[in-house]
């Protein structure tokens, strides 16, 4: 029996997802250990991220899980934070999934599509280095969406820029206005605590030893603060004054539409400003909404189940050797073993085995709601953007395909092997692996692979070989740009020096260019060629 909609209403309400975009090194780990220890999943940070010399911790998690009846996984995170009134009493229990983003920049196709599955970001940059490239990047593929942002300015506790300098440089770089609830009391390198933009107080913080348990906070009135911090004080109000003269206080609308970003000053390693970002998360970033299918018909979060695939991961482990694939829930309750049917074929698909994934530990999901991510073991058949449902026929548009800027012929190293060559390739190309593009020039044998990070081609050449028993070589080709194009511009395009022409393999033409100086000069002499961008992420 499936939850009514007044439940599933429910559950959406108090539930919010979101994904960490940083530039690596910017402090995303430390973060969501802090997160997890506010919202008291752990008792002591530097337990969750399986980076070296802290994956010992690692097993502890099934333990907690069961003790505390969270769910974990290196996909997302999911955990309660209970928040209460402070003039009532009440108390509200929010349910946070924390959409786990790949660290390395050569995977940041697979942070584009975990970008699709969530309804806020949270941009963390530090407060010495500002915008960097990354943080640019997967910004821009938040703009796209329509995915509104939440800015974190990370170690605050170490020199660095001045609030006006890193708010100024995100309005002018990427024209999104900084509006923070928040302003520091004391430079960078001097964190003493918070100005609540809002209500006009102080909140003061205090170290704990390493930073390794939750920073007590301390509230005082204007009056106190002024006199307990004296200049620091009459600074952060100052220039608070300012920014509010200049129209930059909190406006829920312009948050949502993407054109304000409420911002918080932090120190995740202090775990200072961590509750900031919690409450800004609950009060302000949306619940899990409905989305539109492609023949225009809503799915409202309280209609019958549906999900969308956003991310399919296959022999990342020996010792589980098989193919998940992560859904997140759009609508209705989902309950393991109901059965769904996979848009993209028609087919029934029974989801006995549901599960959230911590590294190598997995526990299983037995009912979850619109915005939480479920992990469904051994989906042959579903690839990042399928949809799944019940009841009435619903399909999502697809993922879009990001732009790539790595391109590698891939060959087999025996001719004998050249079947599996084919399954495998065509394998890899479903899950979205990679991108794979073909011409007649190059024939079936040497498929051009195409990625946004050069790591991927490692992962189909050692997947290939794990999984397929096919040794493959790769050899890069030297372009460096993709464009759009159609049937009517290729055999022109194809005559020109550094550009060959591709059909990807769900159909889009593709003219690869060698660099954006030939790129010009082509558009120039050849302006009724048709060169169009791919989803722009830079
Ligand atoms: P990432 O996941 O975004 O790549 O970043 P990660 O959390 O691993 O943090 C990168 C480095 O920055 C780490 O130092 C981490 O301790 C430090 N860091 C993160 N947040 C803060 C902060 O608020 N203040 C200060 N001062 N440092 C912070 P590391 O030396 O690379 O590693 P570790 O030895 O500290 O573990």
């Amino acid at each position: 029996m499936s939850a009514s909609p007044d439940t599933v209403a429910r559950e959406v309400a108090r539930r919010r997802t979101f994904a960490i975009i940083s530039h690596p090194d910017a402090g995303k780990s430390t973060m969501t250990e802090a997160l997890a220890l506010h919202a008291r999943m752990i008792s002591e940070a530097g337990a969750i991220h399986g980076k070296a010399g802290r994956k010992s911790t690692v097993s502890d998690w099934m333990e907690m899980e069961k003790a505390r009846g969270i769910s974990v996984s290196s996909t997302a995170l999911q955990f309660n934070y209970t928040i209460s009134d402070p003039d009532t009493g009440d108390t509200e229990v929010a349910v946070i999934n924390l959409v786990d983003t790949p660290g390395h920049a050569d995977f940041s196709e697979d942070t584009y599509r975990v970008l699709t599955a969530v309804d806020a970001a949270v941009m963390l940059i530090d407060a010495a280095k500002g915008l960097e490239p990354q943080t640019l990047k997967l910004f821009q593929v938040c703009r796209h969406r329509g995915v509104p942002v939440i800015t974190v300015v990370n170690k605050w506790d170490r020199p660095g820029r001045t609030p006006l300098e890193l708010i100024d440089e995100i309005s002018e770089r990427i024209g999104l206005t900084p509006t923070p609830l928040y302003f520091p009391v004391g430079i960078a390198g001097d964190f003493r605590g918070v100005l609540d933009r809002r209500t006009g107080e102080y909140i003061r913080f205090t170290r704990t030893a390493g930073g390794a348990t939750i920073a007590p906070e301390e509230l005082l009135s204007a009056d106190a603060a002024a006199t307990r911090e004296g200049d620091e004080w009459a600074a952060a109000v100052e220039e608070s004054d300012l920014l509010s003269e200049m129209g930059q206080d909190h406006d829920e609308e312009l948050f949502l539409a993407g054109e304000t970003s409420p911002m918080i000053f932090a120190s995740a390693a202090l775990n200072f400003g961590v509750r900031q970002l919690l409450e800004a998360l609950v009060e302000l970033a949306p619940p899990p909404a409905g989305r539109e299918g492609v023949d225009h018909h809503d799915r409202e979060v309280t209609d019958p189940f549906s999900a969308v695939v956003f991310k399919v991961q296959a022999g990342m482990d020996s010792s589980h050797r098989d193919r998940l694939a992560y859904m997140r829930i759009v609508s209705g309750e989902f309950e393991r073993g109901m059965v769904v049917t996979h848009a993209q074929t028609g087919k029934p698909f029974a989801t006995k085995y549901a599960q959230a994934v911590f590294g190598r530990d997995r526990s299983t999901v037995d009912t979850a709601y619109p915005g939480d991510v479920v992990g469904l073991v051994n989906a042959m058949a579903l690839a990042p953007g399928d949809t799944l449902y019940t009841d009435e026929a619903i399909e999502f548009p697809p993922i879009p395909s990001f732009a790539p800027e790595h391109f590698a012929v891939l060959r087999a190293e025996s001719a004998g092997k050249y079947k599996q060559f084919r399954k495998a390739m065509d394998q890899l190309d479903s899950e979205g692996v990679v991108q794979v593009l073909r011409n007649e020039i190059r024939g079936d044998a040497s498929p051009v692979l195409a990625a946004v990070g050069p790591m991927q081609f490692e992962v189909v050449t050692a997947r290939m070989k794990s999984e397929f028993g096919v040794e493959t070589s790769i050899q890069n080709l030297p372009y460096s740009l993709a464009r759009r194009t159609d049937a009517d511009s290729a055999a022109d395009l194809g005559r020109q020096r550094g550009v060959e022409v591709f059909t990807r393999s769900d159909g889009v033409m593709l003219a690869l260019v060698s660099d954006k100086w030939r790129l010009q000069y082509i558009e120039k002499e050849h302006p009724t060629l048709t060169l169009e961008p791919l989803v722009a992420t830079a």
